[in-house]
């Protein structure tokens, strides 16, 4: 299963709704939120509030909810309510460390909603326990530093994706910047299965075309 899921940090911000029901009629699988706090990483976008229209918007949408947030976890309720379904958050955010990252999981669960963990350019997938890896619903690899669309893509980071897969064959691994048509291919070739695009499907004429581009 290949999924395509578009960042709305490079759509409208002031036409969200038309923005986000547009872009899953053409084709888009999820939608990828990207949460900042202007503190873990050096910009400030959406919050709860926005999640919470989003989901009365397009209440059939897969809110793809990563949190590049200093204290994720003073953030679960909130989005929880909101109506998220993905909840990643950083292993950075949390010292790097498994094990609190395990706990962080268990209770995204046990709210009901999936539990991804993301992880920046520089943390290698050795890092990562195995029971972290037991633990996830999802794995986001991160093939820009996270902070901005538009940026250019990482490829020795999708790499990471062959390695998590030895670990756990079954693991759901999403990429995430600087994704295209020209880079997509590299990283579906690592095993990726779902592919955040920000930039190259938002800011084109023809956002259909992009996407049927990307499924290709
Ligand atoms: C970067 C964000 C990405 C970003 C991707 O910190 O996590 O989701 O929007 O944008 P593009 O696809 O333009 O690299
Ligand atoms: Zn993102």
């Amino acid at each position: 299963m290949k999924l395509i899921a578009p960042s709305i940090l490079s759509a409208d911000f002031s036409n969200l709704a038309t923005e986000c029901s547009q872009i899953i009629s053409m084709g888009a699988d999820w939608l990828h939120v990207d949460v900042m706090d202007g503190h873990f990483v050096p910009n400030l976008t959406i919050g709860p509030c926005v999640v919470e229209s989003l989901r009365k918007a397009v209440p059939k949408a897969y809110l793809d909810c990563h949190l590049m947030v200093t204290n994720p976890e003073q953030w679960l309720e909130p989005f929880h309510k909101a109506g998220a379904d993905m909840f990643t958050f950083h292993f950075e955010a949390l010292e790097s460390n498994s094990e609190k990252c395990v706990q962080l999981c268990q209770k995204v669960k046990a709210l009901g909603m999936k539990a991804g963990v993301s992880i920046k350019p520089k943390t290698q997938v050795s890092e990562l326990s195995l029971e972290l890896l037991k633990a996830v619903d999802m794995l986001l690899i991160m093939t820009v530093e996270p902070g901005f669309g538009g940026q250019k893509y990482m490829p020795e980071c999708s790499e990471k994706c062959l390695a998590l897969k030895k670990l756990r064959a079954d693991l759901l691994v999403e990429v995430d910047g600087g994704i295209s048509d020209k880079t997509i291919a590299h990283a579906s070739g690592c095993g990726i299965d779902v592919f955040v695009a920000g930039s190259y499907v938002f800011n084109a004429e023809d956002r259909a075309e992009r996407i049927r581009k990307l499924k290709e």
